[in-house]
């Protein structure tokens, strides 16, 4: 005899289901070590790249009034040995650097108050202005950056102080932090 149709349904939500449930569930948490690995999500940090593009803090940028003044104050109080500031005319600014360790701290005056330096004296007074990290390929990082959806204030480099190529990225992209790569020359 042929079992009716409510029998075969019933055997299929009482046996059936439950033992398709229990092979999917075994399929998804023991054979899924075997799968082959998935690609990156898109939006997540392996999908932009691998390891930090980072090297190591390059130097802090420091906005003051009087660059004279700002590095006798580290030079009498602290023993530091700022060099003769240099001008960048391209950026409106004049700037030294003294060494902390590894990293540097970079000085810098605006030579006329139109400059992004300048400007930002006038809105928020001296203080901390950027960071400046120490990239491999600045080329590289801004196309990387760029292809990322990172907002640049620079998408090509500029020579920087003492012969390097830098660029910034946008202080709003950040977390309000304006933030500059820095290739150092001779690579
Ligand atoms: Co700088």
């Amino acid at each position: 005899m042929i079992p009716g149709l409510g029998v075969m349904r019933s055997l299929a939500g009482e046996y059936l289901l439950p033992l398709l449930g229990k092979f999917l569930y075994f399929r998804q948490n023991t054979l899924g070590h075997f799968r082959l690995p998935s690609p990156p999500i898109p939006g997540s940090a392996e999908f932009y790249r691998k390891g930090t593009m980072l090297k190591k803090i390059y130097h802090l940028g420091y906005a003051v009034e009087d660059i004279e003044k700002a590095a006798e104050f580290y030079r009498v109080h602290f023993g530091a040995e700022p060099g003769e500031p240099e001008e960048v005319a391209e950026q409106g600014i004049k700037a030294t650097m003294f060494e902390v360790g590894e990293s540097m701290v970079e000085l810098v005056e605006p030579t006329r108050p139109d400059s992004p330096v300048g400007k930002f004296l006038a809105k928020r007074g001296e203080g901390f202005h950027h960071v400046a990290f120490e990239v491999e390929d600045i080329e590289k990082s801004l196309a990387e950056l760029k292809e990322s959806g990172v907002e640049l204030i620079d998408e090509e480099p500029r020579t920087g102080a003492d012969g390097t190529r830098m660029a910034f990225v946008h202080p709003k992209e950040a977390f309000g932090v304006l933030t500059e790569l820095v290739e150092l020359k001779g690579k």
